[in-house]
């Protein structure tokens, strides 16, 4: 059977892609930011994982302002990383692996998620970034099964809705009859906001409540409103809800954290990166 081994999630920002391409991981502005990596890059050559579920928010590649499902979910054998405009290299195309894809879709419709299912989905920087940040030597030793969260077009989906649509998806992986080692990973967030009147805003106490309540107490933060969350993590801030879809992913299991690294700011947005172990 599947075994869920934890899960390693991370901020998403374009500009990361563009020091990893300069070499600019030892200058004095990236270093605290990168050396946050080194331990998750010990404790995966630890894990294994073939498979990682990875959930992030589309920023424009796939779906735009017309058209936006709350949820979607990756069913393809091929992932091809797409050009957004923010001058960053694409990555080589990151296999899939469809029969897990097709194992989480048809568990999450039954329990009445009714996703967008993608035969083609291009990845972006939420899920490049994370990629080459875990593997930075490598290509992937892994294959890639996106689900996407809408953080970006109101309504989104409720904190509460998207812990138990983590769930969902959690219940579906450990029912899946391969012996695969499942590496669950958020990308997005912490507190940033890009627009309007509080662009650059940032909140380290509420980003700090966060982090702790995803390891022992999620249900402390899938109480808050989309609102709240706006208001206390900014407009982009909400990409929150990945990790929190992650949380419900890893179930009720006793998870330990084993490592955090949080740093601010890397561009505009309070970075963070935490991994949490399944017991
Ligand atoms: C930034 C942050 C994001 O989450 C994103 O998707 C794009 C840009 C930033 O801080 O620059
Ligand atoms: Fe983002």
């Amino acid at each position: 059977m599947a075994k869920i081994v934890g899960s390693a999630s991370t901020s998403h920002v374009p500009a990361i892609g563009g020091a990893i391409a300069k070499g600019l991981q030892l200058d004095p502005y990236w270093k605290p930011f990168f050396d946050g990596f080194l331990k998750v890059r010990e404790w995966l050559v630890r894990q294994k994982p073939d498979v990682v579920v990875v959930v992030s928010n589309d920023h424009g590649l796939n779906f735009f302002l017309d058209k936006m499902p709350t949820f979607s979910i990756g069913a393809a054998s091929t992932y091809t990383s797409g050009d957004e405009g923010w001058g960053i290299p694409v990555i080589e195309p990151v296999r899939g692996d469809p029969d897990l894809s097709w194992a989480i879709i048809n568990h999450v419709v039954e329990a009445e998620f009714d996703v967008t299912t993608c035969q083609e989905m291009l990845i972006d920087h939420a899920i490049t970034i994370p990629l080459q940040l875990f593997w930075p030597d490598q290509s992937p030793p892994v294959s890639i099964v996106p689900i996407g969260v809408n953080t970006v077009q109101h309504p989104l989906p409720s904190a509460a809705r998207c812990y138990k649509f983590g769930k969902a998806i959690g219940d579906a992986i450990r029912a899946h009859d391969r012996d695969l080692n499942v590496l669950v990973v958020a990308t997005g967030g912490l507190s940033h906001q890009l627009d309007g009147e509080r662009a650059g805003f940032m909140n380290p106490e509420f980003d700090a409540l966060c982090l702790n309540s995803l390891i022992g107490d999620p249900e402390r933060i899938t109480g808050y409103s989309t609102r709240e969350l706006v208001e206390l993590s900014g407009t982009q801030g909400v990409e929150i809800l990945n990790w929190i879809v992650a949380r419900g992913i890893l179930g009720q299991t006793n998870v330990s954290e084993v490592h955090r690294n949080y740093h601010i700011p890397i561009s505009n947005t309070a970075s963070a990166v935490q991994v949490l172990e399944c017991a």
